[in-house]
C-alpha cells in the first residue's frame, strides 16, 4: 500500500474515489454524492488546488482518501474526506492516510489540526483517537443531514 498526494492534474483519480466514498458512507460526510456528482473538471481541479488531498493505492486500485484544507477565516487546517474502501479496512490504511495529512500540516508549520466526526461513527472516532486527536465537546449538525450531530476533535501538533 502506498499513499500519494495529488495535484490538480490528478483530478480524475480524486473524482472517482471521492464519489465512491460518498456513495459508500453518506452518514460520514458533510457533503453528498448528489452535490459532488455535479462538479465539472474545473471544480475538481479547484478541490486539488487548495490544501492537500491524498489517495491510498493497493497496486493500481485507489482504496482510500484523505484531504485537508485551511478555512478562509482560520489559521489551522481541517482534516476531511477520510475514507477507506470496505475491502481494505482493518489493515492500517486509515492510519497511513491520517499520518500523511498530519505530515502535510507539520510541513506548513501549523499548530493544530481539527476535524469533525459524526455521532455514532465509532470506527472513525477510534481511528482519530488512536492517532492523537482529542474530543473538544464542541458540536454542530452534519450539513448533509442536520438531524445528525458531529463533534470537533483536535490534534495538537508536536515538533
Ligand atoms: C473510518 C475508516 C476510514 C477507518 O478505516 P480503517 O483505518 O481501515 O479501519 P481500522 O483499521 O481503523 O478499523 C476500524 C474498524 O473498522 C472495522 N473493520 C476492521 N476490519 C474491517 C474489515 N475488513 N471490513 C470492514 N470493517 C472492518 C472494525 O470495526 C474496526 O474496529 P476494531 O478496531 O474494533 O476492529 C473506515 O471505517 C471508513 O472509511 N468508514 C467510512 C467513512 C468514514 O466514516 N469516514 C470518517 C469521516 S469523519
Amino acid at each position: 500500500m502506498r499513499v500519494q498526494r495529488l495535484v490538480p492534474d490528478d483530478w480524475r483519480i480524486w473524482r472517482d474515489v471521492r464519489l465512491a466514498s460518498l456513495a459508500d458512507a453518506p452518514y460520514a460526510f458533510g457533503s453528498s454524492l448528489a452535490l459532488e456528482q455535479q462538479f465539472d473538471e474545473a471544480a475538481w481541479r479547484a478541490r486539488l488546488s487548495n490544501g492537500m488531498a491524498a489517495v491510498a493505492f493497493v497496486g493500481e486500485d485507489a482504496v482510500g482518501t484523505i484531504a485537508g484544507y485551511v478555512p478562509e477565516d482560520g489559521n489551522d487546517p481541517t482534516l476531511v474526506a477520510a475514507w477507506v474502501h470496505a475491502g481494505a479496512r482493518g489493515r492500517g490504511v486509515g492510519d497511513a492516510l491520517v499520518a500523511e495529512m498530519l505530515r502535510w500540516s507539520r510541513e506548513r508549520g501549523h499548530e493544530r489540526v481539527y476535524l469533525r466526526v459524526a455521532d455514532g461513527n465509532h470506527a472513525a472516532r477510534k481511528l482519530f483517537l488512536r492517532n492523537g486527536f482529542t474530543p473538544t465537546g464542541v458540536r454542530m449538525p452534519l450539513e448533509s443531514d442536520p438531524s445528525a450531530g458531529t463533534e470537533f476533535l483536535v490534534h495538537e501538533l508536536v515538533y
